[in-house]
């Protein structure tokens, strides 16, 4: 059986790793792999390739995924998806992994119910913005980005006397602001998730201030208005402020060891299922295992960050 594997939307550090060992353990098991270059739109283009051992060799360290990603304006368009279609079934592919967010699965399902092609999908975006896993592959090595960067804004920050905004990816989920604030010792976050007061933030800060803290730093979702913070610093607490936004930086890096090994584990899992004949899954990680869940399961739900870091951080919001 041929099985392939695609990336779609933003790329990640994890993709490689996880590329690597779909090629290794899809050739250990009997079937023939095969990589789909640049996304969806490869898909659509047949940059299709069967996979070799050296295609993978030497990938596990690098950032990014060697085979690309892209987010596909096409596939919306019925001919595409027919071109689509039509090239997995010249090859023979029975089934595609797809490492992407909730996105990319949709649109694996509707060439699913349009021309029953069979996929899994792998959670794998920086954003950890996905329903029902407790982990998104990639996640890890952007927080240590961004900790990072953080450490080194916070040098120059004590240096200057100043105020400091970090304004960090992850589109409508404030995850990687508010772990990245608690795990740097920021003095406050803000994310979409949580209604914030900044008259007592300014209160808190004003308070510190006074009593001899010379800079700020504070970690805030792109989601946010960055710039009124900048403002709001300069204006209410009276001190010099400067803006970082690090943007796709963040989504750069090599993988760290845990997304490394996330993805081993991940695609192992969903290769292990599609030997026993399943497919048309998420593959979700949750309490420390993997399990699977339908795509509606996913769709119809909502990423909520865990009550338990809420209240961890609630001090950074007030
Ligand atoms: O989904 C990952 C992500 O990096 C988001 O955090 C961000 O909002 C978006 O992609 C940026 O997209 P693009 O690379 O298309 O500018």
């Amino acid at each position: 059986m041929s099985i392939a594997i695609i990336c779609s939307g933003g790329d990640c550090a994890g993709m490689n790793p996880a590329i690597k060992r779909f090629v290794e353990y899809s050739k250990s098991k009997g079937l023939e792999a095969y990589l789909i270059y640049n996304g969806i739109e490869g898909l659509i283009d047949n940059n299709i390739k069967e996979a070799h051992y050296s295609d993978v060799s030497g990938i596990i360290s690098k950032g990014g995924t060697i085979i690309g990603s892209s987010r596909s304006k096409r596939f919306y368009e019925a001919q595409y998806r027919q071109q689509a279609f039509k090239n997995l079934q010249n090859l023979k592919i029975k089934i595609l992994i797809v490492l992407g967010g909730d996105g990319s699965f949709r649109a694996m399902q509707r060439l699913h119910d349009e021309y029953g092609v069979r996929w899994f999908g792998i959670p794998a975006t920086i954003d950890n913005d996905i329903a029902l896993t407790q982990y998104c592959l990639g996640v890890d090595t952007a927080l240590n980005v961004i900790r990072h960067a953080i450490d080194s804004v916070r040098d120059t920050a004590s240096s200057f006397k100043r105020g400091f905004v970090i304004e960090t990816m992850g589109r409508e989920c404030g995850y990687l602001a508010l772990v990245s604030a608690l795990s740097s010792g920021a003095e406050f976050c803000l994310i979409p998730e949580v209604e914030y007061n900044l008259d007592s933030i300014k209160k808190r800060l004003k308070g510190e201030l006074y009593s001899g803290r010379e800079y700020v730093v504070g970690v805030v979702s792109e989601a946010l208005d960055s710039q009124e913070i900048i403002k709001w610093i300069e204006r209410d607490l009276g001190i010099e402020a400067r803006l970082t936004t690090l943007g796709h930086i963040q989504r750069g890096g090599n993988p760290t060891v845990f997304d490394r090994l996330m993805a081993f584990e991940w695609v192992t899992f969903t290769i292990d299922a599609i030997m026993e004949g399943k497919s048309n899954y998420v593959a979700i990680y949750r309490d420390g295992t993997f399990a699977l869940e339908a795509i509606e399961s996913v769709s119809n739900s909502h990423y909520k960050i865990s009550d338990v870091l809420l209240e961890n951080a609630r001090r950074l919001f007030q």
